[in-house]
């Protein structure tokens, strides 16, 4: 989703913004622009790619060490010229770019037009700039004061940042709803919407907390403020966050870098956590929840997407090891489905970007009723993070790649041991099953390892069935998430329509999808419920259809009936979807290559989705 990213100090502006655009393409993005002070407050934007802005900006003067920027994914208002940020005020000595949506934009809107203001854009953020200037002068307050007083006036989300012209020592930002990080350099700062355009620079940042304006004054530095005026003693934290993790590192794709570094993100995720020797699991983060665990009646699971498939298999999990009733809720659904929460639920919030506003909002309303938020997330500092009571990060490093595949993983492995780790407390798991579970999890890198050897069988598979306009992923127990992922990695990225489904749900309703064009992928490991997976297989060949199966290594019976297999291997049962997972990601990357899709960057999607 939108992109912030803006710079004061001694380096050449538009370089570094340049720079900095280009390591948030990955959130997803339909235009782009910048505005530099130099001779004037000189603002240039385009729709398309960083690049188009970069042709835009060929000819023109690049000088100046102040300047805000910007990659739109459009809300209000269609993606083109005019819509992109920045926008200026009406007199244009302000320009500001903006994350987030301003609900009340419409009625601000209808006042300043009455009021004669001019509107160059279809935008909300071009009321929120043109409100704060309208502020300023009618008020006559300083430009602090005026951005204080329009936040209070606006209803929604924001991230903004504002240049002055008439004060190019200064940068003025906010922030509501929309994550913001402050870097601070050496006699130069940086503000962005995630740390990664700034790590390279310095290490040290601080994450604005709601309602907070930072003014940063190149001779003063940084100070912060609220929204109702109240001062702030900046918290400096230090980003863990690597350089490399942020490149492509030889693979042609983030995507398939993400998909290959699983190995080693499920063992991050597992390192310190997992003791075999001592049977212990423990996840330092929420030790000091076990209690609300143990007393809680059921486990509510809230999250989205990619995210919201992790946490079905966590219902799966918690239920069958610790024996507490889950309920699975899209993030977006609860928030507006008058829930039923009590104060003894225990609401696990997932998220790899900690940005996501649905379970935000989910979190949010959750609290309100008294209940345990326990956070799962990859961004460490994100506002998920920040909003729960206690959580364990996924240690999958940073995901690019819009479609999600490492955080997935990880988010399975964290949930696989906090379930173990309270069901070993709650004495619902025999010794021996423990035992059993931790030492085959501590060998799953080295499986996932081998299954990625599967790359080039998977390849020649893709080969085949690029050109379907259709696709059924059907998988049960365990592996019916990975069913529901698989299809949704392969509908983001190819742009082919696929569903996922559970198995036996098929008789009641897809089977009349299945003829001889059908390519239906089928999970059908031999575990669980294996001989009832072998009969929908028949039923789907009994139709005609097309079966791809993910089978156990050296499984022969669904070898013999299956047209194209695929070998995983053997695993846990309520391990598989860590296993199992692999190929699907795999199968979707090669048909979105073989297609010309951009796979990192699939059409309309965002990497974090900050709007409800
Ligand atoms: C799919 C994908 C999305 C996200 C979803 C939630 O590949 O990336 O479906 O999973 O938008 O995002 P997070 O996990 O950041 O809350």
């Amino acid at each position: 989703m939108c992109g912030i990213f803006a710079y004061i100090g001694q380096q050449n502006a538009y370089d570094v913004l340049i720079k900095g655009l280009k390591r948030l393409e990955y959130r997803g993005y339909d235009s782009a622009g910048i505005a530099l002070l130099n001779k004037g407050l000189n603002l240039y934007k385009t729709k398309g790619k960083v690049t188009d802005l970069e042709d835009l900006m060929k000819d023109k003067n690049k000088e100046g060490n102040v300047g805000i920027a910007h990659t739109r994914w459009a809300t209000h208002g269609e993606p083109n010229d005019a819509n992109a940020h920045p926008h200026y005020s009406l007199s244009k000595k302000l320009a500001i770019i903006h994350n987030g949506i301003i609900e009340n934009y419409a009625s601000l809107r209808e006042e300043l037009v009455k009021r004669g203001f001019v509107f160059r854009s279809d935008t909300d953020t071009e009321v929120l700039i043109h409100l704060i200037e309208d502020i300023q002068i009618s008020e006559k307050v300083d430009l602090v004061e005026a951005v204080q007083i329009a936040l209070n006036e606006v209803i929604g989300a924001y991230a903004i940042v504002i240049l002055n012209k008439d004060n190019p020592n200064e940068l003025i930002a906010a922030k509501k709803g929309s994550p913001l990080v402050v870097g601070l350099g050496k006699d130069e700062y940086f503000f962005a919407s995630d740390a990664t355009p700034i790590v390279e620079y310095t290490q040290n940042v601080v994450y604005l907390e709601e309602e907070e304006i930072a003014i940063v004054n190149i001779k003063e530095g940084l100070k912060i403020k609220t929204t109702k005026n109240k001062d702030k003693t900046p918290y400096v934290q230090k980003l863990e966050m690597s350089l490399q993790a942020l490149e492509k590192g030889g693979y042609e794709h983030f995507m398939l870098k993400e998909i290959y570094e699983q190995p080693r993100s499920i063992r991050d995720s597992m390192r310190g956590r997992l003791n075999i020797e001592g049977g212990i699991v423990s996840l330092g983060g929420i030790i000091d929840y076990e209690q609300k665990f143990l007393s809680a009646n059921r486990i509510i699971i809230i999250a989205c997407g990619t995210s919201w498939h992790a946490a079905l298999v966590g219902e799966y999990l918690f239920e069958d090891l610790a024996r507490i009733p889950v309920e699975v809720e899209y993030a977006s659904e609860f928030i507006y489905r008058n829930p039923v929460i009590y104060e003894n639920d225990v609401v696990i919030a997932i998220s790899q970007s900690g940005e996501t506003a649905d379970t935000l909002a989910a979190i949010e309303l959750a609290k309100s009723k008294g209940a345990t938020i326990i956070g799962i997330c990859n961004v460490v500092g994100s506002s998920i993070a920040r909003a729960v009571h206690a959580g364990s990060y996924t240690h999958a490093g940073p995901e690019i790649g819009v479609a999600s595949t490492k955080a997935f993983t990880a988010q399975v492995t964290i949930l696989t041991l906090m379930a173990l780790m309270i069901a070993q407390k709650k004495g619902t798991i025999s010794k021996s099953r423990f035992y059993q579970i931790i030492n085959e999890l501590n060998v799953i890198p080295a499986k996932v390892e081998k299954t990625l050897k599967a790359s080039e069988k998977v390849k020649a598979i893709a080969e085949i069935f690029q050109d379907s306009r259709n696709f059924l992923y059907l998988g049960r127990g365990y592996n019916f998430p990975v069913a529901l992922e698989g299809a949704l990695k392969l509908k983001e990225i190819s742009y082919i329509h696929a569903e996922g489904y559970p198995a036996a749900e098929m008789k009641h309703g897809p089977i009349a999808l299945i003829d001889e064009q059908m390519p239906i992928v089928v999970v059908a490991t031999k575990k669980g419920t294996y001989e009832k997976i072998i009969s929908n297989i028949q039923e789907i060949k009994a139709r005609k259809g097309i079966i791809i199966a993910i089978i156990t290594e050296g499984d022969k019976r669904v070898k013999d009936i299956a047209d194209y297999i695929i070998e995983i291997p053997d695993t846990d049962e309520v391990l598989t979807p860590l296993v199992a997972t692999i190929p699907l990601q795999l199968l979707s990357y090669y048909v979105a290559v073989m297609r010309g899709c951009n796979v990192d960057q699939p059409r309309n999607l965002a990497k974090s989705v900050t709007v409800e």
